[in-house]
C-alpha cells in the first residue's frame, strides 16, 4: 500500500507551530494504529503537540480519529437514557461508586467503563476487587442486561474502545506528554464518546493531588472536552472542583469502598457527600430530571438497594467482610492546635507506596492497603490524638510513606488560616 503522508512531514509541520488538516490526523492515527508510524515518531509528535498545542480543529479531528480506531458502543436499544461521569482523577476520589448506583436509582442507565490506578491517584476498578466475588470483566452483552435491569454498571473497558488512545496513553506516559490539553482531551472524550453514552458529567479537578494544579488550566481542559462532547451529539457539562485536600477520609481500596457504603447509607463525610449530590444533580438534570431528591435517595435506602444489585450482578457479595491490612501504624499529633493543612498529593503518594497503587501497569495491588485519616482541616486536635493511620500488609513499606508525609500537614492556632484552597465545587461549564 502506498503512503500518502510522511511522517516526517508530519511531525516537522507541528514542530514548527502549523496546523495539520483532517485527512492527515486520520492517516496518522490510522498508520500509527496499524503500525507504520513507530513509537519513536509518535513520541516526537506527542511532544511537538505538548509544546505548541493544538486548534480546536485538530483536537476534534483528533478524537474521531481515535474513536474510529475501534468500536463504538450503542445503547439506544435501551428503554432508559444513558448518563456517565469521569472524573480527572484526584485523591481519595471514590465518587463513582455511590454515585452510579445513586443515579440509577431514578431509572436513568450509568455505563461507566473504568480503568486501573496508576501512579498516585487510584483506579474505581482496583477499589471495587476489594468486594469478594466482583469481577470487573463481562461481555457488551452482560453489560446491557444488568443496565437493563439494575442501570447501573461499573466494569473494565475492553481493549476494543479507542485502541489508538491506548498505545498513545501509554506512550504519553514513558515520554512525559500526558500533562498535555489537546492530547488528555482527545484522550478522555475518545473514549467516553466511543462507548455510546447520550450525555455525560466532568468532574475536572484542579490543586495539588490533580493532574493539572491550577485552575486555569483545568477550566481549559474542561471547556475543551464540554465542547467536544457536545460536537460529538453527547450533552456534556463540567465541574471544576478543588483537589488540594484528600476528599473524605479513606485513601486505598477496602477502606473507600466502606466510605462509599456509609454514604449510600445516608452518612460519610460531609465532602464525599457534597461531590456525590452535585455530580448526581448535574447528570439526572443532563437526563432529563433536573428536580430529581436526591438527598432523599441517599436517606430512604433507594441507593443502597441499587448498590447491592449492582455488586451482585457482577458475582459480588455486598455482605462478605473487606480485606483487612496485617499491620497498621498510626501518627499522632504532635502538639494541640487546629488542623491547618493536609496535602492530596503527598496522602496520595504515601497510599500508593503503602500498596494501594502500582507503579507498572502489570503490578498487582494491595486491597487492604491505604490510609486512614482521623482529622480534616479547620478540626481541633489535641497532642497525641491520633491524626491518621497508615495500613500495609508489609511493615517494611511504612518508612517510605512517611517520609512523603513529610511537611505534608500542619498544626496551627485557632485563628490561623485554614489551607483548602477553597470551597469544593468552584464552577460548572456547560457549552
Ligand atoms: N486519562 C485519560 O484517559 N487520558 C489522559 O490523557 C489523561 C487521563
Amino acid at each position: 500500500m502506498t503512503e500518502p503522508y510522511d511522517t516526517v512531514d508530519l511531525i516537522r509541520i507541528k514542530r514548527d507551530h502549523g496546523e495539520l488538516s483532517t485527512a492527515q490526523i486520520d492517516w496518522m492515527i490510522d498508520a500509527y494504529t496499524r503500525g507504520y508510524i513507530a513509537d519513536e515518531q509518535m513520541a516526537a509528535m506527542s511532544m511537538a503537540i505538548f509544546l505548541n498545542g493544538m486548534e480546536r480543529q485538530e483536537i476534534r479531528d483528533l478524537t474521531l480519529a481515535m474513536i474510529a480506531s475501534g468500536e463504538r458502543m450503542n445503547f439506544d436499544s435501551l428503554p432508559k437514557r444513558t448518563v456517565d461521569k469521569h472524573s480527572t482523577g484526584g485523591v481519595g476520589d471514590k465518587i463513582t461508586l455511590p454515585l452510579a448506583p445513586l443515579v440509577a436509582s431514578f431509572g436513568i442507565a450509568v455505563p461507566q467503563l473504568s480503568g486501573r490506578g496508576l501512579g498516585h491517584t487510584g483506579g474505581t476498578l482496583d477499589k471495587l476487587e476489594s468486594i469478594p466475588g466482583w469481577q470487573a470483566s463481562i461481555s457488551n452483552a452482560r453489560m446491557s442486561a444488568i443496565l437493563a435491569e439494575v442501570g447501573a454498571v461499573i466494569c473494565a473497558a475492553g481493549a476494543g474502545l479507542a485502541p489508538a488512545d491506548g498505545k498513545l496513553y501509554s506512550l504519553r506516559d514513558i515520554t512525559s506528554t500526558v500533562e498535555s490539553i489537546p492530547l488528555i482531551a482527545s484522550s478522555i472524550m475518545s473514549k467516553k464518546i466511543a462507548e455510546g453514552t447520550s450525555a455525560l458529567v466532568l468532574d475536572v479537578k484542579f490543586g495539588s493531588g490533580a493532574f493539572l494544579k491550577d485552575i486555569e488550566h483545568s477550566r481549559e481542559l474542561a471547556r475543551t472536552m464540554v465542547a467536544l462532547g457536545e460536537d460529538a451529539g453527547v450533552a456534556t457539562s463540567a465541574l471544576l472542583t478543588n483537589m488540594n485536600v484528600p476528599l473524605g477520609l479513606a485513601i486505598g481500596n477496602a477502606n473507600e469502598v466502606r466510605e462509599s457504603i456509609e454514604v449510600l447509607a445516608g452518612g460519610g463525610p460531609a465532602d464525599v457527600v457534597e461531590l456525590t449530590v452535585a455530580l448526581a444533580r448535574e447528570m439526572l438534570a443532563l437526563a432529563g430530571q433536573p428536580d430529581a431528591d436526591v438527598a432523599a435517595a441517599l436517606a430512604d435506602g433507594s441507593a443502597m438497594d441499587t448498590w447491592r444489585a449492582m455488586i451482585c450482578a457482577q458475582g459480588g457479595d455486598p455482605d462478605a467482610a473487606l480485606p483487612a491490612a496485617r499491620e497498621r501504624h498510626v501518627v499522632t499529633a504532635a502538639r494541640s492546635g487546629v488542623l491547618v493543612e493536609q496535602l492530596a498529593l503527598p496522602f496520595g503518594v504515601a497510599a500508593w507506596r503503602l500498596g494501594a497503587g502500582r507503579a507498572r501497569k502489570q503490578d498487582p495491588v494491595q486491597h487492604a492497603a491505604g490510609i486512614d485519616l482521623h482529622a480534616k482541616p479547620g478540626d481541633a486536635v489535641y497532642e497525641g490524638q491520633p491524626l491518621f493511620t497508615l495500613s500495609a500488609d508489609e511493615p517494611e513499606r511504612f518508612a517510605r510513606a512517611l517520609e512523603s508525609l513529610e511537611g505534608a500537614y500542619r498544626i496551627g492556632d485557632v485563628g490561623d488560616e485554614i489551607l483548602t484552597g477553597g470551597p469544593l465545587v468552584v464552577e460548572r461549564i456547560r457549552a
